[in-house]
């Protein structure tokens, strides 16, 4: 009878699995704050995705970590990067089985951490969003199926969406994080990746925990660049939003339990505090029940178990 009557469901086919593919590497190097996750060396890459398809999770966001980070981050569009290596192999490995999110973003390709190109010391917003258009025509001839720019830089959807356009990828969308926050659950991927700021913090382009209703204001704009999919991000601490851009937008809409959210779960259920299992599958039915239809989450193999009965 409750499953009669249940309002939301969760399955694997809506979850994303975040992947850090690392250069340099030839053994995965797990993650600290991020139990159970690793870096992943490229030729790791197609075992991983298996994992991911055999518990019926068909998407997967890259991320890229550099060898080599500078000022300008320069790796995060060159055509041998690691972040194009790793679409590469990923779409070589399974295909049109797996669909492959390239995250667009510069903080883990600049050696000061920053989301964008500097000028004077300060992030310089148009001048990232030409280095934004040359990250996505190289991630989409990599093979990416959705991009996904992340830095929150203004205008960077219109920007992102001319480059494909005028490169021959007019069919590859754009999934817009377009409500992020600046946020402290990002604490361990900045870890994972090693894209800390190096001074400042992103408050000049992500936007304050305080501001709901900016935050909608952002997602119409990336609705009216373009986006073709749109993400709030962190999820937990923002399900309001959540809840009000699914009233407003009839496009998929994506929710990001950033690194954080996972890591506080899985520190609680390590000291034997929480049940790690039922606060998970509660947490995702949560974000689901506010309105996601995407589920990025580092939780996506071991919740696939756990509603398989494994
Ligand atoms: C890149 C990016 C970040 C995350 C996703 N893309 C880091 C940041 O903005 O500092 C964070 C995701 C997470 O915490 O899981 N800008």
């Amino acid at each position: 009878m409750r499953e009669l009557v249940r309002e939301t469901d969760l399955r694997p086919s809506s979850f994303v699995l975040p992947i850090f593919a690392a250069e340099g590497i030839v053994e995965p190097q797990p993650i600290a704050s991020l139990p159970g996750h690793s870096r992943q060396p490229v030729a790791a890459l197609g075992g991983v995705g298996r994992e991911a398809l055999d518990l019926g999770i068909r998407s997967v966001v890259v991320f890229g970590v550099p060898a080599h980070k500078d000022a300008e981050g320069t790796e995060a569009w060159s055509r041998d990067g690691i972040a194009q290596r790793a679409i590469a192999e990923l779409k070589q490995a399974h295909g049109e089985d797996l669909v492959v999110i390239a995250d667009l973003c510069l903080c883990e390709y600049t050696d000061h951490g920053h989301c964008g190109v500097l000028e004077g010391g300060s992030v310089a917003n148009d001048a990232t969003l030409e280095v934004y258009q040359r990250i996505a025509i190289s991630q989409a001839a990599a093979g990416a199926d959705l991009i996904a720019p992340s830095g929150m830089m203004d205008g960077q959807v219109a920007a992102v969406r001319a480059a494909l356009d005028g490169g021959g990828f007019e069919q590859v969308p754009i999934l817009a994080y377009a409500s992020k926050f600046n946020s402290a659950f990002y604490g361990p991927f900045r870890e994972a990746a090693g894209s800390a700021p190096q001074f400042g913090d992103r408050s000049g382009y992500q936007m304050d925990p305080a501001n709901g209703r900016e935050a909608i204001r952002e997602l119409e704009q990336d609705l009216a660049e373009g986006a073709d999919l749109l993400m709030v991000k962190p999820a937990l601490s923002y399900l309001d939003v959540i809840a009000e851009a699914r009233r407003r937008f009839e496009v998929p809409l994506a929710a990001y339990n950033v690194s954080a959210e996972y890591a506080m779960v899985k520190a609680a259920a390590e000291r034997g505090w929480v049940d790690g299992p039922r606060l998970t599958l509660e947490i995702l039915t949560s974000i689901r029940r506010a309105g996601a239809d995407i589920l990025i989450t580092y939780h996506a193999l071991e919740a696939a178990r756990w509603l398989a009965g494994a």
